[in-house]
């Protein structure tokens, strides 16, 4: 596996894997690397000759009382799974080079509607600086192919109105979120987890699944519906930032017609911010 921090010198093997005609595949990710982000690896492998992974944990994702002093890095043991998956190149690069001219003065991508909805609504920019560091990476990268989970089903839908509104020629693939044993979906955040929050943060999935059985079943109050489970999750430990019943496709909230809808939820135990999703197809 060849590490890569230079953006220049990620463009000359770039051009020697095209000259070879090769399929190229990435997965961008922050790190901290676990079975969900390296089930994004194998899917890029099933479709590409050549996967690409970036390790960057983006300043401009995060908000001010957010946790990016704090995010985990584990850069070692992240190589060593890569390695294992015989991943092609890990492309790390440091924020200098990133935001060469800094954070103020980067021009920025943003998705109007979309990004201000749900978790946009609980995190202003956040969308904003996923956007622009998704495209600043496809430019660097430019990937045939990229794979997102759908754990992030905001952030996926986000990312494919981007490539849809600016033309962008490259395939996004979305991957079914890799969970625990017990429910959780798996993800970085799960570390800050104390013992007794991690027991009790399963619960979150538990609500989405009765939820979608309710509704499947008939029931259409949608608002008295998400008032009892964010209740029910109170109640649990949990302080619930949001539950939402939406469109799958636009996020939008549904009419009675509307058949395909995904479950969202956003819930805090202690500090740490859990999300989770559950599509739900009333076909
Ligand atoms: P990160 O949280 O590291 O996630 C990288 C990718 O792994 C995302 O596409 C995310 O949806 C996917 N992922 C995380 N947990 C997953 C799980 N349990 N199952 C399946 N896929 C999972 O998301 C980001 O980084 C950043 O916002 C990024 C896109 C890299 C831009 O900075």
């Amino acid at each position: 596996m060849q590490k890569i921090s230079d953006i220049l010198k990620l463009r000359e093997i770039r051009r020697a894997w095209q000259i070879e005609g090769k399929v190229i595949g990435f997965v961008p990710t922050m790190g901290n690397l676990h079975d969900g982000h390296l089930q994004l690896v194998k899917e890029a492998k099933k479709v590409c000759d050549i996967v690409v992974v970036s390790i960057f944990v983006n300043p401009m994702q995060f908000g001010p009382n957010e946790d990016l002093d704090a995010y985990p890095r584990t850069m070692e043991r992240d190589c060593q799974y890569l390695e294992e998956l015989g991943v092609d190149c890990l492309f790390m690069p440091d924020a200098e080079a990133i935001y060469a001219r800094g954070l103020e003065q980067q021009t920025f991508v943003e998705v109007p509607g979309i990004s201000y909805m749900i978790c946009g609504a609980s995190r202003p920019g956040h969308f904003r600086g996923v956007a622009t560091i998704v495209c600043k990476l496809f430019n660097m990268v430019q990937p045939n192919h990229a794979f997102f989970g759908e754990k992030d089903f905001q952030q996926l839908q986000v990312i494919r109105a981007m490539v849809q509104d600016l033309s962008m020629n490259l395939t996004i693939h979305g991957v079914p979120t890799v969970r625990e044993t017990d429910g959780l979906a798996m993800s970085s955040r799960n570390g800050y987890l104390n013992d007794k929050e991690r027991a009790i943060a399963p619960k979150l999935y538990a609500t989405l699944m009765t939820l979608s059985e309710q509704i499947i079943s008939g029931r259409r109050d949608f608002r008295q519906l998400v008032k009892e489970h964010t209740l029910f999750l109170n109640n649990a430990g949990f302080k619930t930032d949001y539950i939402e019943i939406r469109c799958v496709e636009t996020l939008m909230h549904p009419s009675h017609e509307d058949t395909e809808l995904v479950i969202l939820a956003a819930a805090f135990l202690g500090k740490t911010r859990l999300i989770d999703n559950l599509p739900v197809s009333l076909d």
